[in-house]
């Protein structure tokens, strides 16, 4: 059974979710992060650069591992998640960022990306703890319904919603890229915590589906149900279906 924490509002929950990071990065300095993209960690991020601003901790060590990356666009690309994990994360934390990684989205043998970054996290020793959104169906990471329970990273269509609902991070819906790369729902239930948030009404119908409805394809974060160590961190709208 998942801990659920129903906060005010994403900074509350931003605080919440930063003070779990900070006490694990203190306890464990190479610490190997789950990171998500998406509009819903930001307050996490921000708050935890806040406080490692503060804290003298040596963060050397500290490595990351982003959940997906679109397929097709430059690391460069404002809107790649490597782009925004440098923005987000790396830069305001002060982590290193040859320490960092996204799935590789470009480049040659692009189907082998998948398996490249799975021996990566393993050569880390896995992830310590995995923070995740949740898409408006369900999905967590790229997974959308569908996906394999047993799922490792791979190369995915992205949904027309899922692309509709990104389509505010570029210029125009043409331009939200079709494919993603992703790692699978096998892939994250390793990690060792999960940290899920969930802020908003648009969220309250996949939440009580991933937390409360059956396990299921269908709803691909309801495979948090089957992990041993799961914090889910909502604000009152997220939780409204609860
Ligand atoms: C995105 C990401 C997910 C994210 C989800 C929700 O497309 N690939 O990792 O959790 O969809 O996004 P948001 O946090 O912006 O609502």
């Amino acid at each position: 059974m998942a801990e659920i924490i129903i906060v005010r509002d994403n900074i509350e929950a931003g605080n919440i979710a930063a003070s779990i990071l900070l006490k694990q990065i203190t306890a464990v300095p190479d610490t190997v992060l789950g990171l998500a993209t998406g509009s819903t960690p930001l307050s996490t991020y921000a708050a935890l650069s806040r406080s490692l601003r503060h804290a003298d901790l040596d963060l050397s060590c500290v490595r990351g591992f982003a959940l997906d990356e679109y397929l097709g666009v430059p690391p460069q690309h404002p809107e790649s998640y490597r782009s925004v994990i440098s923005r987000e994360v790396v830069e305001p934390m002060g982590l290193d960022p040859n320490r960092v990684f996204t799935p590789r989205g470009t480049g040659s043998n692009i189907e082998e990306a998948g398996n490249e970054y799975e021996e990566m996290i393993t050569a880390a020793g896995g992830i310590d703890v995995q923070i995740l959104g949740i898409g408006s169906n369900g999905h967590i990471a790229f997974n959308e319904p569908g996906s394999s329970l047993a799922s490792r990273t791979r190369i995915k269509a992205l949904t027309a919603q899922t692309r509709s609902d990104n389509a505010r991070f570029f210029d125009s819906l043409d331009e939200v890229p079709t494919h993603c790369i992703t790692q699978g729902l096998g892939t994250i239930q390793e990690a060792r915590h999960l940290l899920l948030l969930a802020f908003g009404a648009n969220k309250s119908r996949a939440l009580a589906a991933a937390v409360e409805g059956p396990v299921s394809a269908t709803i691909p974060g309801s495979i948090i149900q089957l992990h041993p160590h799961v914090t889910v961190i909502v604000d009152e709208e997220a939780a409204a279906e609860l």
